[in-house]
Formats: structure tokens, sequence, C-alpha cells
């Protein structure tokens, strides 16, 4: 039986587990996920206890997805460029660390959406871990990107750590007048941060007053699955996307990063489409 799991705190309400258990189950996999609560003190000795009881890889989440770099031999160019890690794979002598949230974001748009996000232009709410893991990706699909945040200076951060000469890149004012005149310049409106969760349910992180049905807005919120903003974003005729896609292909690429393969993305969908449903 292969070992496999997740570490966070809190972790109770990973759907990791579930999704991932199932997916096991349906392909007949002898292999078990589990729920890994660790405290931030004993992260170091939590990676190299997993390693030690014969775990084949780990999930990493919140909020240790960057704290967890100092534990890894080796690095994926991406979870380099990132500083975030959210997949390890145990190896005899190293410890690899890659991150499949940005790809999974793509893969995500481009499988369920059937969106091609090659050159648009995309305005992103939000500069934490996640934005960064989609920025990273958007630039190589030559985007022009707008970032917004409710803390400029971490926005700017943000920019300068990918290239702030990058002309692709700019960070704009997070105020209803700036967002207002930004939206009709872009395709794509992208939520990354936790404004619409459940525990605030009715609030949009940005201003939706210019979207319009040429718009295609994503949050990566998936509980609620509908947040308020694609609520407003649907009622104005905009193509729209929840985070169950980026849940689920995030997952389906630590599969590829820990034995190749793919794993049935059908029935991980629709267990933790029912699981949101039901909380
Ligand atoms: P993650 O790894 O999920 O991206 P993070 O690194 O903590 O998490 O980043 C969260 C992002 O959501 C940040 O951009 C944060 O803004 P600040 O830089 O100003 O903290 C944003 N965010 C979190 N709570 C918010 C709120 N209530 N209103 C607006 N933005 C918020």
């Amino acid at each position: 039986m292969e070992l496999l799991g997740v570490i966070g705190n809190p972790i109770s309400h990973s759907l990791s587990p579930l999704m991932h258990n199932t997916a096991f189950k349906k392909i007949k996999k002898q292999a078990l996920y589990v729920p890994m609560l660790v405290d931030s003190k004993q992260l170091t000795d939590a990676i190299y206890g997993a390693r030690a009881l014969g775990f084949t890889g780990i999930n990493v989440t919140v909020p240790y997805k960057e704290q967890v770099l100092a534990n890894l031999t080796d690095l994926s160019e991406e979870a380099k460029a990132i500083k975030s890690v959210n997949t390890i794979l145990f190896k005899e002598n190293s410890i690899i660390g890659h991150s499949t949230d940005g790809a999974g974001f793509i893969q995500a748009v481009n499988h369920d959406l059937k969106y091609d996000l090659a050159q648009k232009k995309v305005l992103v709410a939000g500069a934490g871990g996640a934005a960064r893991a989609i920025v990273y990706h958007l630039l190589r699909h030559g985007c022009h990107i707008y970032v917004a945040n409710r803390t400029n200076e971490r926005a700017k951060k943000l920019v300068s750590e990918f290239d702030s000469r990058d002309s692709r890149l700019t960070v704009i004012d997070i105020s209803d007048s700036e967002i207002d005149r930004i939206i009709p310049m872009v395709d794509v409106v992208v939520n990354t941060t936790p404004v619409g969760m459940s525990t605030a349910k009715d609030q949009v992180p940005l201003s939706t007053q210019k979207l319009t049905d040429k718009h295609t807005v994503i949050d990566i919120i998936y509980n609620p699955i509908e947040t308020q903003l694609l609520k407003l974003a649907k009622a104005k005729g905009c193509r729209t996307q929840n985070g169950l896609g980026m849940l689920v292909w995030q997952a389906a690429l630590a599969w590829e990063f820990w034995w190749g393969i793919s794993p049935p993305l059908d029935i991980m969908y629709e267990t933790v489409k029912t699981a949101v449903k039901d909380k």
C-alpha cells in the first residue's frame, strides 16, 4: 500500500483526501491519502517523518507552501520561480518540490471552459501565492497582466519578483475607478483572493460595474461553488468558471509528478462537486 497525504493547518476542511482516495478506489490503486495537521514548528520533522515512514509523496497546503521550501533538496524550475510548493516527491536521496497550482489553473480553463488564454489581457485580483502561481503561467502564455491587490506594495513586489521591466505585467490600483477603467481593456478577470468564500459570501474582490458579455471571469474559490463575483458576472452575460476545475487539475498534475499517470478526472470532479454542495 502506497502512502500519500496533505500537510497543512487547518486541514480538516481539505477535500484532497476524499478526492484522491475515491480516485484510487476507482482504478483499484493500492494507495491511501491522509490529511495531516502539522504545527509550524514541526514542519521539518513532519517532512522527514513522512519520508521515514515511506510516503511516496505529499501535498502541501496553506500556510506551508512557502515555508516548506527550506526542507527540500530539489525544486522544479517553476517552484523556484514562484517560491511555492504544493507537491513533494520522496526519492531515495532527495526530496523534490514542485507546484501544480498554476498549471492546474491553465488546464482547468483549457479543458473545462474550452478557453485559450494565449495572448489574452488578464486582470488578476490578489498578489499572494495563488496569484504568483497563476501569473507565472499567464506570462508563459504571452498574456498582458494587470495585478490589483488590497495592499499595493505586495502587488509591486510580485511584479518585481518576475521582472519589473516586463511591460506585460502592470500593477494597478484596486479602487473602483481604476478597475472600471481597466476592465473594458481586458478579456479575462481572475480572482485569487479569498473574498467571496463562505465566510464572506456577499463580498466581491473588485468592482464588477464594467463587465460585459465579452468577458471571461474566473474565481479560484470553490466553496461556495458560485461566488457573488461569478453570480454578478453571469448576470452580465460573462463566461464564468469556479475553482473546482483548478482543484481537480492541480491534483491530476500531482499524479503526473508522483507516478507519470493521469487520474480518473471525472470521478474526482464529481466527488468534490458533491462534497462542496453537501457542506
Ligand atoms: P494564497 O496563497 O491563497 O494566494 P495569500 O498568499 O495569503 O494566500 O494571499 C491572499 C491574497 O488575497 C493577498 O493578495 C491578499 O491581499 P493582501 O496582500 O492585501 O493581504 C488578498 N486578500 C486576503 N483577504 C482579503 C480581503 N479581505 N480583501 C481583499 N484582499 C484580500
